[in-house]
């Protein structure tokens, strides 16, 4: 196993690029089990979440190649429809594999997804949905079992005690697609990975309006086709280098990255003091003066998103003053607090809140990643502590993170990958 050694200290300079998007590519390369033609997918990142979903992928019948960036996927043989267990466990997103399965073939098996480390999350909307379109729904032995003798299009309202939920709107989208009639879901996440997956099943031959809104409407066709498409970039890794061009006091400019998706971070990078410039496909971020301590809260697009929460926190523990982070997506998503504190920050929680009193400066320590977003908050703390911080468990950066390291030193950052001794 390998742990991520950073000597921090280093204000960034230069420009880093972003990857294709992870949440948008997992929906987008199960959506292609909707046709039995070819489909290139361009722009997808080579990460271990999206390797996942190729194995997936050629379990159910499909023959996969990755070529830097480029996925090329035909029908190899007959579908499958069962979604193994072992697969599904170690990536939560696999389970939208249901939606097209049912949509396409009438029958998927597909593993419960089961909890994580971030929180208990169900999969209630996602069946919900299902059973909206006429699927009759059972749990056997951990597997969720979805048949119907044919889907109908049906009006739908998907939104669950934390609002919308993304992969149950993408899910159900794609098992709709292909039902006669028309579906209208109420209430569907707005995220733009939603928005990709839906122009994505647009150029596929699917008539949905609505995109990009909380009402989607569908109207079933009988048959997709293949085509070539190009992932969105990833709004969060863009977020992440926006924080850590400001957590160091550097001045970086990040190519591919869109403004329009990232509007609550910009809004609260700006407040914190942060000076950002927009360009047609980029953003410069640079430090104007101090930083300012800012209270955020996280929600459904287009508010603030719960995959920046984590690294928000490291860049408000050095900034003098009081701020208040609340998690309204996943209460218990505060993992890195204890990890945090470790490296000298204040943090104190309270139910779904974490009270950041700034401190001067960080200290490099030993830390240990818990999950994805949660390693890279480690990652912008360990780049403006003080002396050397060891991030261990590096596979979760590697499940949503491409080249993170290489990047980071193209900035500028002191960073490498050394062997965990056991
Ligand atoms: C997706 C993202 C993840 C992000 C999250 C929230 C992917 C692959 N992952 O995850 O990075 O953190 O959106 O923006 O796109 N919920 C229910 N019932 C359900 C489904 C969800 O109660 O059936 C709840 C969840 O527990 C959570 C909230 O709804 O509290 C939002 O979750 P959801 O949008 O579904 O997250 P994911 O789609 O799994």
């Amino acid at each position: 196993m390998d742990k991520l050694v950073i000597e921090g200290g280093i204000k960034l300079k230069g420009t880093a690029k972003v990857s294709g998007s992870k949440n948008s590519a997992l929906p987008i390369l199960a959506a292609t089990l909707l046709t039995d033609e070819a489909c290139i997918i361009r722009n997808v990142p080579n990460l271990r979440d999206t390797l996942t979903m190729l194995k997936i992928l050629r379990t159910l019948g499909k023959s996969v190649e990755f070529d830097k960036g480029v996925v090329t996927i035909i029908q190899s043989r007959e579908s499958g429809f069962t979604a193994d267990y072992k697969l599904v466990s170690t990536m939560r997103a696999s389970f939208c594999v249901l939606g097209p399965l049912l949509g396409k073939l009438k029958k998927a098996k597909v593993s419960l997804p089961g909890g994580c480390i971030i929180g208990v999350r169900p999969v209630d909307l996602h069946l919900k949905g299902f059973k909206a379109l006429g699927a009759d729904i059972s749990v056997e032995s951990g597997y969720v079992i979805a048949t119907a003798r044919k889907l109908k299009g049906a009006h739908m309202y998907l939104g669950g005690i934390y609002g919308s939920s993304v992969l149950a709107t993408d899910n159900v989208v794609m098992a709709a697609v292909l039902a006669p009639g028309k579906t209208v879901i109420e209430s569907a996440a707005c995220e733009p990975e939603v928005a990709d997956l839906t122009n994505f099943l647009i150029k596929m031959g699917a008539r949905i309006k609505g995109v990009g809104t909380p009402i989607l409407e569908i109207e079933g066709v009988e048959k997709l086709h293949g085509v070539e498409y190009s992932i969105i970039p990833d709004r969060i890794e863009t977020g992440t280098f926006l924080v850590a061009g400001l957590i160091t006091g550097g001045d970086i400019v990040i190519k591919d990255g869109y403004y329009q998706h990232l509007g609550a971070v910009i809004d609260k990078l700006q407040e914190a003091g942060a000076y950002i410039e927009r360009f047609d496909n980029s953003l410069r971020i640079k430090s104007k003066s101090k930083l300012h301590p800012v209270n955020v809260t996280t929600l459904p697009y287009p508010g603030f998103p719960t995959d920046m929460q984590a690294q928000m926190m490291s860049l408000m523990c050095i900034t003098k003053g009081i701020s208040v982070i609340t998690e309204k997506i996943y209460p218990d998503r505060f993992m890195h607090v204890a990890e945090l504190n470790r490296m000298g920050a204040y943090i104190q929680r309270e139910g779904p809140h974490a009270i950041v009193e700034g401190v001067k400066s960080l200290s490099g320590a030993p830390v240990m990643a818990s999950d994805l977003r949660a390693s890279a908050c480690l990652v912008l703390a360990g780049l403006v502590a003080k002396g050397v911080t060891s991030v261990s468990r590096i596979y979760h950066l590697e499940r949503g993170y491409e080249g993170l390291e290489s990047k980071l030193q193209k900035l500028g950052a002191k960073i490498w990958r050394e062997k965990e001794k056991i």
